[in-house]
């Protein structure tokens, strides 16, 4: 199965969301990546609700939503408003992952968890057969842009194989640093699914790379 591509919107030009998702829309991009940053559990703001619905109302695609945010339990019923598919919280945000993954799955959207990169996988163990897609952090999240820790690629491989040992059917997305020299490797160790912001964002040519990404 060819790899997802999911480019992360934090690094379109906000003054032309619109623009930048109807480019999108066009291109092989397979889902559209939202990352929200609260400035409490990550050093950044990113965008919130009031954003992702506007970007929602022009999107083509499902929204792959990215909760950096402390205590999202308080805000899984708007972000199904808001029009998220994919819900994803952090692990270390979550106290009592497994009745927020209940509770995602119960507003009807799909489930996933991110580690940040200390985070080891073996922490999933009694939990890896709820979820629908587990994100592996490979920079510390809060900045698009930033360098790719190569840690990532074990972690990916040591995901798949707690994936296969339980016998589950799991997207294994990868987040921060992907380009078209890391992209080969995380997919060889068994992700499948890709964020890439400032890689197509800040290219001449972003539905091209998107295309070059789904090719590899
Ligand atoms: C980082 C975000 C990422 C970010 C990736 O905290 O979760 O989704 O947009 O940006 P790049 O691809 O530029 O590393
Ligand atoms: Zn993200």
């Amino acid at each position: 199965m060819a790899t997802i591509i999911s480019p992360s919107l934090l690094s379109c030009d906000f003054a032309n969301i619109q623009r930048d998702v109807e480019m999108l829309n066009q291109s092989q991009a397979d889902w559209l990546h939202i990352d929200i940053m609260d400035g409490v559990f990550v050093p950044n703001i990113s965008f919130g609700l009031p954003v992702m619905e506007a970007m929602h109302r022009h999107a083509k695609k499902p929204l792959d939503v990215h909760l950096m945010i402390q205590n999202p339990d308080a805000y899984l019923e708007d972000f199904h408003k808001a029009g998220a598919a994919f819900l994803t919280v952090h692990y270390e945000a979550c106290p009592h992952l497994h009745r927020t993954i209940q509770r995602i799955h119960q507003l009807g959207m799909k489930a996933g968890v991110a580690l940040n990169p200390h985070t080891p996988v073996s922490v999933l163990e009694d939990i890896i057969e709820e979820l629908d897609l587990v994100l592996i952090m490979s920079v510390n999240p809060g900045f698009g842009g930033q360098k790719f820790i190569p840690n990532a690629i074990r972690k990916v491989a040591a995901l798949k194989e707690l994936a296969l040992s339980k016998q589950t059917d799991l997207i294994i997305e990868v987040d921060g640093g992907v380009n078209g020299e890391t992209a080969p490797l995380l997919i060889e160790a068994g992700a499948n699914a890709l964020v890439a912001g400032s890689y197509v964002f800040n290219a001449q040519n972003p539905a091209q790379t998107i295309a070059d990404l789904k090719k590899l």
